[in-house]
């Protein structure tokens, strides 16, 4: 916290400011200096204190967050300004993410359900989905699998790109399985996606997809023990992976191959933990997408540079 950091413990200032801040924007910018001034971290979907401040206050009070400057101009209600002091105290203080405080995050576009059980979705997975897997897939999948799902976010999405497709989305966690599960039914996709609970690929019997994408954990001890505080409202079980975060990738790598159709893809994530998959395994044939929104650290591997790469080792 820096120096200059209003305290919310302080009653005096919680009354002036439920007094003073009478507009929307005043909450706007007193949280984004709030935000500043008790060095919040950003990196769970939002870039700047400003951005957070406005969709906290704007999603708090159940408004769009797209909505025109104009509208910052209106007054809030005393029982409204209590609600915002409130939440910002917890982002500021007890750093908890925004997204837990709205129980909601935003991804490809749409918003997706979450608690603490899951992690809160921020995958550059996102923008492949959103530009098709393009120039990888050359034909629409018949059956997508979204391995690690939390939320179930990067399946459903892949479900609205891929509307005859058969999406399955699995993860290990019963709590983050059941908030999958409430996204899957709020936007009526029950007819489209299954839900599946186990470890890895174990729930799927011998089914292949044609299209396997998966953000499992992957963050290094190092990285563990020096992240954020916000990182530590997130389930360990949604980022702990080993001392060098492959753990589980390396698992999935050697099993995927037995759940992919002949054509198949898999992409998955591994964030930081990029270079030591490269050094653990130089002789497979990765590519390494680039990112014009941003993130780095997602390889894509064909079905059968994956068959030929585990029959020879
Ligand atoms: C990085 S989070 C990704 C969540 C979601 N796909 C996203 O992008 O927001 C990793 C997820 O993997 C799940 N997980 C951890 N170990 C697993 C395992 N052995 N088998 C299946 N899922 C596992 C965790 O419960 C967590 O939900």
């Amino acid at each position: 916290m820096s120096q200059f950091a209003f305290a919310f413990d302080d009653s005096d200032l919680q009354q002036r400011c439920r007094q003073q801040l009478t507009q929307l924007a005043d909450w706007v910018r007193f949280g984004a200096s709030q935000m500043a001034r008790h060095e919040v971290f950003h990196g769970q979907g939002f870039e700047t204190a400003w951005d957070e401040s406005l969709f906290l206050c704007l999603r708090a009070l159940q408004l769009d967050w797209d909505l025109p400057a104009a509208a910052l101009a209106t007054r809030l209600l005393e029982e409204e300004r209590a609600q915002l002091w409130h939440l910002l105290q917890q982002r500021c203080d007890a750093k908890v993410p925004t997204a837990y405080l709205l129980q909601e995050a935003w991804f490809c576009g749409e918003p997706f359900k979450v608690t603490p059980d899951v992690l809160i979705p921020r995958s550059p997975i996102a923008e492949l989905i959103e530009t098709g897997f393009e120039p990888w897939l050359t034909q629409a999948p018949q059956r997508v699998l979204d391995l690690c799902t939390g939320s179930g976010c990067i399946g459903i999405a892949a479900a609205r790109l891929f509307p005859d497709a058969q999406v399955d989305l699995s993860d290990l966690s019963e709590a983050a399985v059941a908030v999958a599960v409430e996204n899957v039914a709020a936007k009526d996709l029950g007819w489209q996606v299954d839900v599946y609970q186990g470890d890895l690929f174990e729930s799927l019997g011998d089914a292949h997809y044609d299209l396997i994408i998966a953000n499992p954990p992957y963050v290094d001890a190092e990285d563990i023990d020096t992240m954020p505080a916000e990182f530590h409202h997130e389930p360990r079980l949604g980022l702990a992976s080993g001392d060098d975060g492959l753990d589980l990738v390396r698992r999935l790598l050697s099993e995927a191959a037995n759940h992919l159709s002949d054509d198949g893809l898999l992409v998955c994530e591994v964030g930081n933990s990029a270079g030591a998959l490269m050094e653990a395994y130089p002789d497979l044939p990765l590519d390494w997408p680039e990112f014009s929104q941003g993130g780095l650290g997602v390889f894509i591997v064909r079905a059968q540079d994956l068959r030929r790469h585990f029959a020879q080792v």
